[in-house]
């Protein structure tokens, strides 16, 4: 039996982290700790808050006092560190928030768990843990820089983080080798590419564009579309974070993706196809500061050292994505109306009191 604390699982990534975790392993548990910010949706979990090894706990990664509790609470064996500040256009605006959530909560968690999991935590030369426990950071490509027209992220390569919300994100990968360096913790870090799939914000570029391209209205595109990222379906990045969960090798990162590039504009064309709107939609608008032109992920460590491969091709997981934001209208109109913000009153107060 494990017992994972999964921060930021109301999110978009960690929300389907936890349902498939909930589904393949039915004697784990799940504590999630999320904030619920903006980006934090409970409804995203619908389906497994009455499962009896789930638990919700809304709290900040940075409040010290509160993680400390949790982890007194349970037996804790994981993190997956999913909690962020994860939007880029927003790190422009408002680059603190990223600093503190990004890097100060990952220390704070980091620092928790070495309390807990060293056998003798007052020793600050023991490197001894207890048996079985891993934090695993959850990173992305983006802390490598952008690359040229060739070339590839392999795992050895210098961090070059180009925006607020990359640096931050290079910054915790930093902090997280260190406690492995410095204090023996067990870790993993991944990096994988741009995800997409169910329960995305909108106003991430596939969700934002497919809720537009629904609602005729017109679909942004910066500079000229031409930025180049490597797409992977969000249950691909969920099973290979399980992956290394359960199989990587302490200490080491990993990168994830699927082989998978493609241009922002191919991929904005390709929704306006799907849902046969016209090309008239989209409205090239200034390219964002400092816009990364391209990325790539070599994934060969992951699929030749632990075996995983993603199981999604591209035109397939786009049309299921398609399909669920058809199917789930209600979604979107609850986030962009601010109604899935009521969601937590009303479930673990309303009908509690
Ligand atoms: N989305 C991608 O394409 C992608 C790709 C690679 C890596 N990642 C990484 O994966 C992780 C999850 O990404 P996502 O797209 O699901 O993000 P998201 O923005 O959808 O979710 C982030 C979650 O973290 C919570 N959170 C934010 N600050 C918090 C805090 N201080 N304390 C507790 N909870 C807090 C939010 O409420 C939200 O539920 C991030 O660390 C991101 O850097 C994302």
């Amino acid at each position: 039996m494990k017992t994972i604390l999964v921060t930021g699982g109301a999110g978009f990534i960690g929300s389907n982290f936890i349902k498939m975790i909930l589904t393949k392993y039915p004697n784990y548990k799940i504590i999630n700790v999320d904030s619920l910010t903006y980006a934090g949706n409970l409804e995203n979990l619908k389906n497994v808050d009455k499962n009896d090894n789930y638990i919700f706990i809304k709290a900040d990664i940075r409040d010290r006092k509160k993680i400390d509790e949790i982890f007194s609470s349970y037996d804790i064996n994981s993190v997956v560190n999913f909690a962020a500040e994860s939007h880029v256009d927003r790190s422009i605006e408002e680059p603190e928030i990223f600093l503190t959530t990004n890097v100060i909560g990952t220390q704070v968690l980091l620092d928790v768990a070495k309390e807990y999991w060293k056998v003798k935590p007052k020793d600050k030369y023991s490197k001894k843990y207890k048996e079985g426990v891993k934090f695993l950071q959850v990173s992305t490509d983006e802390v490598y820089g952008a690359l040229g027209k060739t070339g590839m992220f392999v795992e050895n390569m210098p961090l070059k983080p180009n925006s607020p919300y990359s640096a931050s994100k290079a910054s915790a990968d930093m902090i997280v080798r260190s406690y492995h360096k410095t204090y023996g913790m067990p870790i993993n870090i991944t990096r994988c590419s741009n995800n997409y799939g169910p329960y995305q914000f909108p106003e991430k570029l596939i969700p934002l564009m497919i809720n537009n391209c629904l609602k005729e209205k017109y679909l942004p595109v910066y500079g000229d579309g031409m930025q180049i990222r490597d797409w992977l379906h969000v249950s691909d990045h969920c099973s290979a974070i399980n992956t290394v969960l359960h199989n990587g090798k302490e200490g080491e990162v990993y990168n994830i993706g699927g082989n998978n590039e493609k241009a922002n504009i191919e991929i904005v064309k390709l929704i306006i196809q799907e849902l046969g709107k016209s090309e008239d939609l989209i409205k090239y608008v200034k390219d964002r500061p400092g816009h990364d032109r391209r990325y790539a992920i070599d994934n060969k460590k992951i699929t030749s050292e632990l075996g995983w491969e993603p199981e999604y091709t591209f035109d397939q997981g786009m049309k299921e994505t398609i399909q669920w934001y058809l199917n789930n209208t209600e979604w979107i109109e609850n986030i962009v109306s601010g109604d899935y913000m009521n969601y937590y009153e009303d479930m673990y107060f309303n009908i509690n009191n």
